[in-house]
Parts: structure tokens; C-alpha cells; sequence
């Protein structure tokens, strides 16, 4: 896409003026929407994102409803795990049995053909690329290394992480292994979204926040690193998102990544005086504050456009994904108040 054809999202992720501030939802296609409620009173969650044409509907319905200027292909973290191998399923956190709990398991798990193994995430881009406005982006995205090498080791979600620390502390070189072989899959799979359509790569870091800040530097920031060198030269904004690391912008800062996604325990405005203009921000409403009213969301909404000061170099979105508990109304309301408030007047 030339400069001149490139959406406002794109723009705002790579810091050049615009004339407002674009808008999108993690988990803006989720449980709490009433036509993904319809779709999977159809098939289960894999079954919608194994069949290109539901989950690209899936896709647009969000858009469409909530008016937002990104899709995020409606698709999981999780799908490359199963391409390495191992067996998957959704209940409706993602289960992994057998967890990967040896040497042998680690070097047991496959490289993955993104066009064999996971060619209906990338069909249900090129349908959802064609049928999307051109002035709306389309975003896709992979684990980072650590967080889905969080869920394989571990087998099953879970609050405390202890297998997959025990594996960085006990066993450092099978996790030095293991995410070697996760950041080749997640990069081959990020690479083949954009060769199918997608317009920018999100790595969801989700876990990496709950490690030890040398953990953190050396088993999930080094391979987010790799990631995103690998994805570097196709030329689409890469956003980094990782939950908690307040204390680590500086370094975060400097993955490489277009864009840092933030939640909402470390304000935008220290995020902005931390990382100066070395990369764009994305945040950060606590997606609590959907569960309130709609004249307290549209005062944090002005609130954060506050402290992003100004309008370039930022992404409005949530924190974290859309709880199933929110009112559609009110997801929607966010994306119109920030649509009225971040405009140059
Ligand atoms: O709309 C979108 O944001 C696109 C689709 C998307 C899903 N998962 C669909 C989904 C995205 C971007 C994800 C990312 C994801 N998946 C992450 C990273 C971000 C985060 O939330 O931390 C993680 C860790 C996963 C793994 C996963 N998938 C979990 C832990 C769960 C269960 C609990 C939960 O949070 O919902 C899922 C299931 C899942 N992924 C659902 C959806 C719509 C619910 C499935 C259902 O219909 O029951």
C-alpha cells in the first residue's frame, strides 16, 4: 500500500500526523456479542475459526457493529501449537494434553507449512481483506514465543505459571529450545498472514509480565525480538502487547516493534515520557470501566486522549480483551466517543 492509500491506523502506527485518533477492541469479536452468540450456537470455537467463512464473519459483524477502524482476524493464539502437533482443544479455555513436560516433547514438535497446516486462518484473511473497507486495516496476529510456550508447557490456563517458570529456572536449555522452535512457527505464521492480506501483526505477550525481570529479558523479550526481525521486512506495523511490564518500557521500547500495546497499571502519559517517540502506544482502558455507564467511559475516554497528548503516534483500544460480560452498547459508545473527542477540531 502506498503512503498515500494508507489507513489512519496505519498512520498512527508508525507515528505520522493525523487528523484523529483511530480505535479498535482487543476481543472485539467475542463472547459478549450477540452475533457470535448465533454463530456458535452453530459449531464450537474451532469450528468457527477452522471454516473460513465463519470466521470471517465473525470478523466484519464486529466491525460493522462497533464502527471501529481495525478488524482483527477472528482466529487463536493457540492454532500453531496444534500445527506442531499437539492436541487442542477449546473449553472454553484452550487444553493441551499431553502438556509439553520433556526434552523429548520439545524436540518432538513439528515445523509448520502455514499454507498446509493453518491455510483456513489464512483463507478466512483473504475473504475478510476483500469484503473489508480499504479505510479499515486488517490486523493479524500470533502468541509471542513465551506466552504460547506458556499454555503448551502448562496444558491448560492458569494464575501462577509454576511449570513454565520451573522450566526458564530449572531446565533453561529446553526453554531456550522451545522458543526457539515457537519463534520460527509463530514468525512463519505471522509472515503468511500478511502474504494473505493482513495489514499489520500483533504479538500477544500477554504472560511475559508475570516473570522475573531477568526471565523477562531472556526468554520472552529476546524471542519476541527474533519475531519481530523476522517480520521486519515485509513492511507492516507490528504491535507488541505484553500485560504489567510498567518497569520494562525502556527495554520494550527497543524489540523493534512499530507499536507497544499497554494495560492500563502504567498510564500513557509515563508510557510516553519512558519511551519518548521511539514507537507508537496502544491502550489502555481498563475493559472494567465497559461494565459502567456510559457517561463514565466517555469521561475516561477523554481522560486517555488527555494523556496520549495529541493525537499522533496513538491507538485508542482497551487494555486488555473485551470482557463477556459487557454491554455491546457500551463497546460500541467507546468507539463513538473516541471517534468525537480525538479529532483535530
Ligand atoms: O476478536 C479478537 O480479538 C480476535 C480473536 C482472538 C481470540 N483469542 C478469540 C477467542 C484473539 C486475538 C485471541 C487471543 C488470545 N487467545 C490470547 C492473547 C490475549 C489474551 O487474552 O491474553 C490468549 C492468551 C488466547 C488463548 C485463549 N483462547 C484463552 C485463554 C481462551 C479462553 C478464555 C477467554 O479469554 O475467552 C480462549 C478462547 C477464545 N479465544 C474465545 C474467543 C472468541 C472464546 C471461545 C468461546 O466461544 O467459547
Amino acid at each position: 500500500m502506498s503512503p498515500m492509500s494508507e489507513t489512519l491506523f496505519a498512520k498512527a502506527c508508525r507515528g505520522v500526523p493525523v487528523d484523529s485518533v483511530p480505535v479498535w477492541l482487543m476481543r472485539q469479536a467475542g463472547r459478549y456479542m450477540p452475533e457470535y452468540q448465533r454463530l456458535r450456537d452453530k459449531g464450537d470455537f474451532l469450528t468457527i475459526c477452522q471454516d473460513p467463512a465463519l470466521a470471517s464473519q465473525a470478523t466484519l459483524e464486529a466491525v460493522e457493529y462497533l464502527g471501529v477502524d481495525a478488524a482483527i482476524i477472528f482466529s487463536d493464539i493457540m492454532l500453531p501449537a496444534a500445527a506442531m502437533g499437539l492436541n487442542l482443544e477449546f473449553s472454553p479455555g484452550p487444553r493441551i494434553e499431553p502438556a509439553v513436560q520433556s526434552d523429548a516433547a520439545v524436540r518432538s514438535l513439528k515445523t509448520i507449512d502455514p499454507e498446509r497446516d493453518l491455510g483456513f486462518v489464512l483463507e478466512a484473511i483473504r475473504r475478510t481483506r476483500s469484503a473489508l473497507p480499504t479505510d479499515k486495516s486488517l490486523i493479524g496476529f500470533v502468541g509471542a514465543p513465551l506466552t504460547l510456550s506458556g499454555y503448551m508447557v502448562e496444558g491448560a490456563p492458569t494464575p501462577l505459571w509454576l511449570r513454565l517458570k520451573g522450566m526458564l529456572s530449572a531446565t533453561p536449555d529446553r526453554a531456550h529450545a522451545m522458543l526457539a522452535r515457537v519463534a520460527d512457527a509463530v514468525a512463519a505464521h505471522a509472515a503468511a498472514q500478511v502474504k494473505a492480506g493482513c495489514d499489520a501483526i500483533q504479538l500477544f505477550d500477554t504472560t511475559a509480565g508475570d516473570l522475573a525481570e531477568e526471565h523477562l529479558i531472556e526468554f520472552a523479550f529476546r524471542y519476541a525480538r527474533d519475531v519481530i526481525e523476522q517480520l521486519k521486512p515485509l513492511g507492516v506495523p507490528i504491535i507488541y502487547f505484553a500485560r504489567r511490564i510498567g518497569a520494562h518500557l525502556d527495554l520494550a521500547a527497543d524489540l523493534g516493534a512499530d507499536v507497544l500495546g499497554l494495560d492500563w497499571t502504567v498510564s500513557v502519559a509515563n508510557a510516553r515520557r519512558i519511551v519518548g517517540d521511539r514507537v507508537a502506544l496502544m491502550g489502555n482502558l481498563d475493559p472494567a470501566v465497559l461494565l459502567t455507564d456510559e457517561q463514565t467511559i466517555e469521561s475516561e475516554v477523554i481522560r486517555i486522549l488527555g494523556e496520549a497528548d495529541g493525537m499522533n503516534g496513538f491507538v485508542f483500544n482497551l487494555g486488555h480483551g473485551v470482557l463477556p460480560a459487557t454491554p455491546p452498547a457500551h463497546a460500541r459508545h467507546l468507539v463513538e466517543v473516541v471517534h468525537a473527542h480525538g479529532r483535530r477540531p
